[in-house]
């Protein structure tokens, strides 16, 4: 039978039978479309992106799995690309006064969102987006993921945040067992990655492909590939400038976290940007997940990228 809901009219019937179905981490449900989970609202606006937005060459989409980085990315490649219209150093810098989910939105929650389909061509070049839906972009792309024990443990923790009461509760072991099995927004991960992770070698000048882990043991290291992929390379006067530890430091945890904007603001659907930043580190997992856990996920992973080259 048809799962009734008016966000859904008009999609084709067969995306929406009641096995696809499955409760929802935040919402009452999780639906299974075109072969990822997600929710009605995110697939009207994502028809709608993939219905009406026209790539420009020199796009830049940022592509990411949830809680594995995206407001960190974001921030980082808007200051890189935008560097000689906004200074660095500057007291009005936008980073400082937006959040970067503002700055670079994501086409399903913001620029489609809502039945909207906005004028996107006096934008100024390089536009940016963000998507959390798997691979199809033909712009470049930057991709970022994380090791999905921390993935897990930052969804877990983001999710009890923002859940609302009257959906009931909802347990670590029963999220644990969702996530084990791909049942998370945009799920399963591993398709995720893999679709990203494989375009990427595939296609290096298109797609480039970074995890949250190396970012944290080297920014600045980074900072310069990025640069280099996004065709805007820094000169040797700006490296004797320091303008890669000055973006660094501009977008690190501590910095944004203590932004007026970012204390205060909402700038995805109505979650306080707050949620956005929590502890940024790596291996908090060591704190939520039971031996029994670990073992599984451990297991998981194992099987879903052997033979990939791709490791956490
Ligand atoms: P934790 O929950 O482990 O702290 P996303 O931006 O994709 O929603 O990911 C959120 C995660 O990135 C959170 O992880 C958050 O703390 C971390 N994060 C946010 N901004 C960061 C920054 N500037 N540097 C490092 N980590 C950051």
């Amino acid at each position: 039978s048809m799962i009734a809901d008016p966000l859904t009219k008009g999609l084709p019937p067969k995306v929406f039978h009641e096995h696809t179905t499955l409760k929802g981490w935040r919402t009452p449900n999780l639906y299974l479309f075109q072969r990822f989970w997600c929710q009605p609202k995110e697939i009207q606006a994502i028809i709608s992106a993939q219905t009406h937005f026209e790539a420009h060459d020199s796009d830049v989409i940022i592509a990411t799995i949830p809680k594995s980085g995206t407001t960190w990315l974001k921030a980082l490649v808007f200051a890189i690309v935008n560097r000689r219209r906004f200074d660095v150093n500057s007291i009005d810098h936008p980073l400082l006064r937006s959040n970067p989910h503002d700055l670079v939105p994501f086409l399903e929650y913001k620029v489609y969102a809502d039945n909207q389909v906005p004028n996107l061509s006096n934008l100024d070049s390089p536009r940016l987006f963000a998507s959390h839906v798997p691979y199809t972009s033909n712009c470049k792309v930057v991709c970022i993921c994380r090791n999905p024990f921390d993935t897990f443990v930052s969804i877990w923790h983001f999710m009890t945040n923002i859940r609302p009461n009257n959906l009931g509760p909802f347990s670590l072991e029963e999220a644990f067992d969702m996530y084990c099995m791909g049942q998370v927004g945009y799920g399963p991960y591993w398709d995720h990655m893999l679709g990203y992770w494989k375009e990427s070698l595939n296609s290096p000048q298109k797609v480039m492909f970074l995890k949250y882990e190396d970012l944290k043991e080297d920014v600045n290291l980074q900072v310069t590939r990025l640069a280099e992929f996004l065709g805007c390379l820094f000169s040797a006067q700006e490296k004797r400038d320091h303008v890669v530890e000055d973006i660094t430091k501009l977008c690190s945890f501590q910095n944004m976290k203590n932004l007026e904007v970012n204390k205060d603001g909402k700038s995805i659907l109505n979650f306080d940007n707050k949620g956005l930043f929590r502890k940024g580190e790596v291996g908090d997992w060591v704190n939520l997940l039971s031996e029994e856990m670990v073992e599984r996920l451990s297991q998981i992973m194992d099987e879903k990228l052997a033979g990939t080259g791709l490791e956490f």
